[in-house]
Order: C-alpha cells, then sequence, then structure tokens
C-alpha cells in the first residue's frame, strides 16, 4: 500500500534501522526498487529528483506510474512516493499531484526564508496527510543539478527547522552527492551527535552511495533513520548494461530487444537495493 514516510521512519528511528530512499528514473528502475522492497520484506521510499519527474513527464505521472507497477506487480510492503530535493514550487505541485511525502530543499535560500517556506509547506502538506523533509546545512557535490557547498548543519538552525513539524531533516554531516573523493574524511559524527542530542526528529543521510557500511551504521545509531541512495544505482546499472552489450556486440542481432537489453542493468539495480537494505533495513542496528 501506499503510506506517507512519517510513520515508517519514526518506526525506524525508534527501532534503530533505516529506511532505505531510492531514487527512480523510469519504469524499470521502480520495478526493480519494488520488487527488491517485496523480496526483502521492507518498506520503500521511492524517490523522484525535480530532474527525473521531469524527464519522466512530470509529477503526476510519476505518481500514476509508480502506484499502478505497485498495483500490477502486487506489492504488499508499505511504499512512499517521494518528492527528493524539490523546490518551493515543486513541492506544491507534488502535493497537488498526491505524492505521499515531499522534501522542500531550501539549503540555497537565506535561512529565514528556508524557515519560514520549510513552515509553509509543512501547513500545506499536513493539511493533505503528506510527510516532509526538510534541509540544514547542505550536501556537498552535485545531484541532478542540486549543488551545495558541503556546509556542516548549525544545531541552532535545526532546532528551529525541527521546530516547523517536519517529520524527518535531512543534515549537513559532511555527506557528499555522486561518489566520494579518494581524500574524504569521513562522516563528522561529533556533529551528527550533537544533531541527535538537539532535535527530536529522525535524521536523513543523503549522499549514500559510496559510504563505507560501517559509518552508515553508526550513523544509523545515532539519530539517521532514511538512508538516501541514487549514485550506487546508477553504476550499477551502467556496469550490467555496458557488460551484456560488451558481451553481445559481436553477435549481430542478439539481445536487441529493449525488453532484454535492460534486463541486466534492471537486475543489478535489484540486487544493489537488497545489498544495502540487507544492513540497514530489517533488523536493529545497535
Ligand atoms: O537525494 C538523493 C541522495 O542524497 C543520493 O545521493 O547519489 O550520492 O547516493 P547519492
Ligand atoms: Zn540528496
Amino acid at each position: 500500500p501506499l503510506v506517507n514516510a512519517a510513520e515508517i521512519v519514526k518506526a525506524a528511528h525508534e527501532g534503530h534501522y533505516a529506511i532505505g530512499a531510492f531514487n527512480t528514473n523510469n519504469l524499470e528502475w521502480t520495478r526493480a526498487i519494488l520488487a527488491g522492497a517485496q523480496e526483502k520484506n521492507v518498506p520503500v521510499i521511492i524517490q523522484t529528483s525535480m530532474g527525473a519527474a521531469t524527464y519522466m513527464g512530470g509529477y503526476e505521472f510519476c505518481k500514476t506510474m509508480i502506484e499502478a507497477t505497485v498495483k500490477s506487480m502486487g506489492i504488499t510492503v508499505p511504499v512512499v512516493i517521494h518528492l527528493d530535493h524539490g523546490s518551493y514550487d515543486a513541492a506544491k505541485e507534488a502535493i497537488a499531484a498526491g505524492y505521499n511525502s515531499v522534501m522542500f530543499d531550501g539549503h540555497d535560500l537565506p535561512f529565514e526564508e528556508n524557515l519560514a517556506k520549510t513552515k509553509e509547506i509543512v501547513a500545506l502538506a499536513h493539511a493533505k496527510g503528506i510527510s516532509v523533509e526538510a534541509e540544514v546545512g547542505s550536501i556537498g557535490g552535485e545531484e541532478d543539478g542540486i549543488v551545495g557547498e558541503g556546509e556542516l548543519a548549525d544545531v541552532e538552525e535545526a532546532k528551529q527547522i525541527a521546530a516547523t513539524g517536519v517529520d524527518f531533516m535531512a543534515a549537513g554531516i559532511g555527506n557528499i552527492h555522486g561518489q566520494y573523493p579518494d581524500n574524504w574524511k569521513g562522516l563528522h559524527f561529533d556533529r551528527l551527535q550533537e544533531l541527535n542530542d538537539a532535535v527530536p526528529v529522525p535524521l536523513v543521510l543523503h549522499g549514500g552511495s559510496g559510504i563505507p557500511q560501517e559509518q552508515v551504521q553508526k550513523a544509523i545509531t545515532m539519530g539517521v533513520s532514511k538512508l538516501n541512495i541514487n549514485t550506487e544505482c546508477q553504476l550499477a546499472f551502467d556496469k550490467a548494461t555496458r557488460e551484456y552489450i560488451e558481451a553481445g556486440k559481436d553477435q549481430v542481432g542478439k539481445g536487441f530487444d529493449p525488453r532484454k537489453l535492460l534486463k541486466p542493468g534492471t537486475d543489478a539495480i535489484q540486487a544493489t537495493f537488497e545489498e544495502i537494505t540487507g544492513w540497514i533495513g530489517n533488523k536493529p542496528i545497535k
């Protein structure tokens, strides 16, 4: 069934595990993520960036496509359709289109404006039973046109954003979108601890791809209850697709059927989902 994310993320927070939030780009990605969730028997947040939603044909299209896929696959685990890194306008559009959950990402606005707009989105969304994620500090690197300097979340700002009634909060703690550079210093656990002590809401770890498993699990013991993954699935899809094409490139006519061509990559996304979910998602992490 489709649910908002508030209850499942809160349950993860209390139960010391995390819900995987995976970005989708099309029907194959959606099917792979849903099949993985059903196989592992875990709730799942399936999210679209603004760019991916535009690519697929808009928020209404995405909502309808994901909902129809849940139905046609007979998915019984809880599924959330979530907007990832939404602008103020995008959050409003996704709310109107019937998303179950939205992220309003105001990291690039002056703090007072981020706060005021977060409040507005919370009011609009909660009136419709839709959960809301906000962002404090920023995530380094770039994802689908969203660029961040990677500044650490300020604890006082986090308290004010939490007081808006948001359901969970993305915090800059040294995390980066895309691939981590070799000289990356790791997550800032001191700041994560301060944030976790100061705010009651579950925290979201963006840039989940490529963070060593031990660091993610440690972060989960310190209040992180939603783990965002995008790049890892892209890399898995790319690798499997290349291998398939390489293997068949001299055999004219073999495997050009798009359903065959897309299958190895789709299976690789499902395997990535199941692997990560296996160590974040179905039992308490101590
Ligand atoms: O918002 C989505 C995520 O933060 C994904 O980050 O591509 O580094 O896994 P990633
Ligand atoms: Zn992100």
